[in-house]
């Protein structure tokens, strides 16, 4: 298990220590009164800058959004263009809380097929892709630059 747990991380390519903690803590501040379902996403941008969001529910149950997206608008207000790394932390008693389709096609636009997609749970992390694996012969900004 600890060895496992060792492979995830891969400690030396990128701060994923550092990542892990920025998704707990953003976990704890989600707004998820109707699912009581608290999820907290950590971003590394192209800068090496880390970026932090929590789902946001609404009364209003779609207008709800996710851990996901509130990290990717907070490292695009901060200048952030390019995902180099993404940790999704939730609690599904030890199922993989993988990003939801929506918000695979808005890592996307960020982020390049092998970018590295981190699953955790509080306690640890619990497996890890690449965005073509969640997303595969995905759809994607390179595309309209080959519009003739
Ligand atoms: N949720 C996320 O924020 N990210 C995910 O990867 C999965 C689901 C949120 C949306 C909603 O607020 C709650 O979890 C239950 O679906």
């Amino acid at each position: 298990m600890a060895q496992n747990k060792l492979n995830l991380l891969e400690l030396n390519d990128f701060p994923w220590n550092a990542l892990m903690a920025a998704a707990r803590a953003a976990r704890l501040q989600a707004h998820a009164p109707y699912s009581r379902f608290l999820v907290g996403a950590a971003v590394l941008d192209e800068h090496g800058r880390l970026h932090a969001g929590c789902n946001v529910e609404n009364a209003a149950y779609p207008q709800g959004v996710c851990a996901e997206a509130g990290a990717l608008s907070a490292m695009v207000l901060a200048g952030g263009r390019r995902l180099r790394a993404v940790v999704v932390l939730g609690d599904a008693g030890g199922a993989l809380v993988t990003p939801c389709g929506g918000c695979r096609q808005k890592l996307r636009e960020f982020g390049a097929a092998d970018l590295p997609i981190l699953i955790a749970d509080p306690q640890r992390a619990l497996a890890r892709f690449t965005l073509d694996d969640l997303l595969p012969h995905s759809f994607g900004p390179d595309h309209l630059s080959l519009n003739p």
